[in-house]
């Protein structure tokens, strides 16, 4: 329930990409939001109002000239009430007519009346890939940009006219993650972070290998967090099979040393680097090229193991190195073992949590462990864990140069 009390003006204009505008609407509900829809004559010729009514259990606005509202003034009492507008889909059109400054029917009317301040406008375009790349219409983005609109996409693709290329919009929980994270403080506005992720994969022949449980949920979610207080992030993730938050840039790596050879390289350019990859501590000391086959010798095989080397302390070694927060997995003693890895590795922070009750699952419960003291974040999804991590870090950073 991330938008639980946030109000949503939805507006739709004349584009195909107008059915899921109704998905849309829905996926908001679901997250808790109220939305109301309000539609122009083009958006009607492709839904009705009927449908978006039914969806949003309120009456679809449609125009300025409504008497129905005691004070006849639509645009001020719908943009009083929103949070938010989001205008899905933004047609080429629309873009064009909000960067003049137009108001001659109810959703520019409005987009213009917002109070700015308290009340973002996100604009999600869905157009022919030509009328995207045209110069009028990449002149009025930047113009609507530069006046405080939040852009989402496009994507690329196929196209409802059989093209493909830039200009499809957005998918509809992309569009809800957008708006979810548009609400999140921006405690990290132009902060670089470096995050690891997930399991390591180390190979024992071309189809076998030593890996471990990590799901890699905890480190997407604090990538995902991360992104949505403001921060530039770059992952670098394991092997493991969820979807990169959006904006965050993805490296994938297998083994301890290629998160390693990931990592070094990317440590000076961010400010943060949190750890959160359950790093294979030990990778077989040689692989076989081939696939070893069982009745090649007699008895199970033996595997000589060697010490992978740990891609968090390199890190917290290097001259200047980034704000390092590590994460530590216990079964025991929990508290004492983190604060040995804090002093141990050098580093910032350590988050420990229980590693056999949090692997796979999408709840944990953290304990926060640095210079300062000990503290607890109670038992919560990972995602609303990350963010809180994220405004605990956010206030122990040095300032920004
Ligand atoms: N880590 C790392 N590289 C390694 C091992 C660990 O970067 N080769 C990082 C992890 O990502 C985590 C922190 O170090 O942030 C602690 O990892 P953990 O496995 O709990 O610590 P170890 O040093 O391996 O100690 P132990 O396994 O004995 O608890």
């Amino acid at each position: 329930m991330d938008l639980h009390g946030k109000h949503i003006v939805l507006g739709l204009t004349g584009g195909v990409a107008c059915y899921k505008a109704a998905d849309l609407a829905r996926e908001l509900i679901k997250a808790g939001a109220t939305v109301q829809a309000v539609m122009t004559a083009s958006a009607q010729r492709f839904v009705t109002p009927l449908l978006m009514q039914s969806l949003t259990g309120r009456p679809v606005a449609t125009t300025q000239w409504d008497s129905s509202q005691p004070n006849a003034m639509a645009h001020i009492n719908l943009s009083r009430e929103a949070d938010a507008i989001v205008v899905a889909p933004a047609t080429a059109d629309f873009i064009a007519r909000l960067a003049q400054g137009r108001c001659d029917e109810l959703l520019s009317l409005l987009c213009i009346a917002r109070p700015a301040h308290r009340c973002g406008l996100l604009l999600a375009p869905a157009m022919n890939r030509e009328m995207w790349a045209h110069a009028a219409t990449q002149r009025n983005v930047q113009q609507v940009v530069d006046d405080g609109a939040v852009v989402l996409g496009p994507a690329a693709g196929e196209q409802a006219c059989g093209e493909v290329g830039d200009g499809r919009m957005l998918e509809p929980h992309e569009l809800r993650d957008a708006l979810i994270a548009h609400f999140q403080p921006k405690v990290l506005r132009g902060r670089r972070v470096l995050i690891t992720a997930g399991p390591t994969f180390e190979a024992l022949d071309p189809v076998r290998g030593l890996s471990n449980r990590s799901s890699g949920k905890m480190g997407f979610a604090l990538a995902r967090a991360a992104a949505e207080a403001g921060a530039q992030v770059t992952l670098v993730a394991g092997p493991v099979h969820l979807p990169t938050p959006a904006g965050v840039r993805r490296v994938d790596v297998e083994s301890a040393r290629q998160m390693l050879d990931a990592v070094l390289p990317l440590a000076a350019q961010h400010e943060v680097f949190i750890a959160t990859a359950a790093v294979a501590d030990w990778r077989p000391l040689s692989a076989a090229q081939a696939k070893i086959k069982k009745g090649a010798q007699p008895g199970a095989p033996a595997f000589e193991l060697t010490e992978n080397p740990d891609v968090l302390a390199t890190v917290a070694a290097l001259p200047t190195p980034p704000f390092c927060v590590g994460f530590a997995a216990e079964t025991h003693d929990i508290e004492r073992h983190a604060r040995e890895k804090l002093q141990r590795k050098r580093l910032k922070m350590v988050v420990a949590n229980h590693g056999p009750s949090t692997f796979g699952r999408d709840e944990n419960q953290l304990m926060l462990v640095d210079a300062q003291g000990t503290r607890e974040l109670p038992a919560a999804s990972k995602l609303s864990l990350a963010r809180a991590l994220v405004l605990e870090l956010a206030q122990r950073l040095p300032p920004q140069p």
